[in-house]
């Protein structure tokens, strides 16, 4: 059976936060260990040009999300891990799917409308104000990413599922428009890792600015941990672990003994100083080690460089091959190019008609390269003696030529003796 690929990308316009490793990374990094899959992870730099006008933040962030994947322990020799700004087939293919789409499905897209709800909201007479083309067609720039290595599996978030929708209409009215060359991927949404909280208890994310940075030092971590939403219950006071941000945060890196002994440790009523110290304790040494990693790799980015520049190549090896047959698809060919299937039919419907008139075309080419040789005969003297001279010089030659010359002479040799016929040879 043909190994399933997956693929997933993360947007370059922030630091990586405690959500992302849960949600994202760390789930991607256990499929890149199973022998049956085969995983594409990417930095999405342009994606990040659609919020982010910084660049110093779009480049800080490819670094921060680089370093972050190999520190976690990333095989790039397994997974295939790059730059999307580093295949170039990407961002050409997406102006082709641009033309495969209809601008009506970019209108239902959930971040453009997001956006024009906001200006609706904030009683803009211009729906459209501070709204970006890039922002409005971003869904089809993401199918290129996917569609790009044919992806099955995209393990997204809940908020990406329309994007595998809009990819997979895409790719529909291409494979029916054109050829079949894609295949139709599926989003992987795991429930369990949606629900990591933030410091104010919403979803941990960018947008709410309730991120706790991966591998921020020791001491933002604890002092982050310190800022966690919690009850106001007293020390002593049964607490909800389940409620309880401090808890969900302790329990996303726990195995099943530690949350059981922390969910008793909740029960007995143990306050929420001490609650957020153990928790600080023990996120402090989950991540001391990879951290101590990332730290290496961040004053080693011409490192870091140099394996994703490697990922490039492998990425290519599969992304050039693919656009070049989604070109030549669409029409956008070298001129003398013939769709194989094309050219077998030409050859077919051939009448007798069309083969006699190239023959003769073809005869009429060697007699001109004849002429001269032909009127030396007719001249001489003895015309019958020069032709037999002649044809005998050209069959000698004959016995002498390869293959391919050898044919060309053959034929010359044929028109020769048809045309010496009149010597009554
Ligand atoms: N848009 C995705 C996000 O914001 C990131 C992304 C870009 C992505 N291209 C992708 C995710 C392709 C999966 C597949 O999370």
């Amino acid at each position: 059976m043909s190994k399933k690929t997956v693929l997933t990308g993360i947007t370059t316009s922030g630091t990586p936060h405690i959500g992302n490793y849960l949600g994202a990374i760390k789930p991607a990094i256990e499929a890149s260990e199973k022998p049956e899959l085969e995983s594409y992870f990417f930095l999405a730099d342009y994606h990040a040009l659609i919020k982010c006008h910084d660049p110093e933040r779009v480049a800080q962030s490819s670094r921060e999300i680089a370093a972050t994947w190999l520190a976690l322990g990333l095989d790039t020799d397994k997974a295939t891990f790059y730059r999307q700004s580093d295949i170039p087939e990407i961002t050409e293919l997406s102006w082709i799917l641009t033309c495969m789409c209809s601008k009506g499905l970019m209108n239902r897209s959930h971040a453009y409308k997001a956006s024009v709800d906001a200006n609706q909201a904030a009683g803009k007479s211009e729906l459209d104000d501070g709204i970006t083309m890039g922002l409005f067609s971003y869904p089809i720039l993401m199918a290129a990413d996917i569609l790009m290595f044919n992806a099955d599996i995209v393990p997204v978030g809940k908020d990406q599922i329309q994007h595998i929708e809009m990819t997979r209409d895409i790719a529909g009215r291409f494979n029916s428009n054109y050829t079949k060359l894609f295949n139709m991927p599926d989003a992987q949404v795991d429930e369990e890792t949606q629900l990591i909280p933030g410091l104010d208890g919403r979803k941990m994310s960018k947008s709410y600015d309730n991120t706790i940075p991966l591998f921020c030092s020791s001491d933002q971590l604890n002092k982050l941990i310190k800022q966690v939403d919690t009850d106001s219950k007293q020390p002593g006071e049964p607490k909800d672990p389940d409620s309880s941000t401090v808890f969900q945060l302790y329990n996303s890196f726990a195995n099943e003994r530690e949350a059981q002994q922390m969910r008793e440790q909740y029960a007995a009523g143990i306050g929420w100083g001490d609650a957020k110290k153990e928790l600080f304790e023990f996120l402090d040494a989950k991540l001391s080690a990879p951290r101590a990693e990332y730290n290496r790799l961040m004053n080693d980015l011409p490192f870091v460089e140099s394996v994703l520049l490697k990922g490039a190549e492998k990425a290519r090896a599969k992304s050039m091959p693919l656009l070049d047959e989604v070109r030549i698809a669409a029409g956008i060919r070298p001129l003398p190019f013939v769709p194989a299937q094309q050219a077998k039919k030409a050859k077919k419907e051939k009448s007798s008609e069309d083969i006699a008139r190239a023959e003769q075309g073809r005869r009429r080419g060697i007699l001109m390269q004849l002429k001269g040789a032909l009127e030396a005969v007719a001249n001489s003297d003895d015309p019958k003696a020069a032709a037999i001279a002649l044809l005998e010089e050209k069959s000698a030659k004959l016995a002498t030529l390869k293959a391919k010359a050898k044919d060309k002479a053959e034929n010359e040799l044929s028109v020769l003796t048809e045309e010496l016929a009149q010597y009554s040879l």
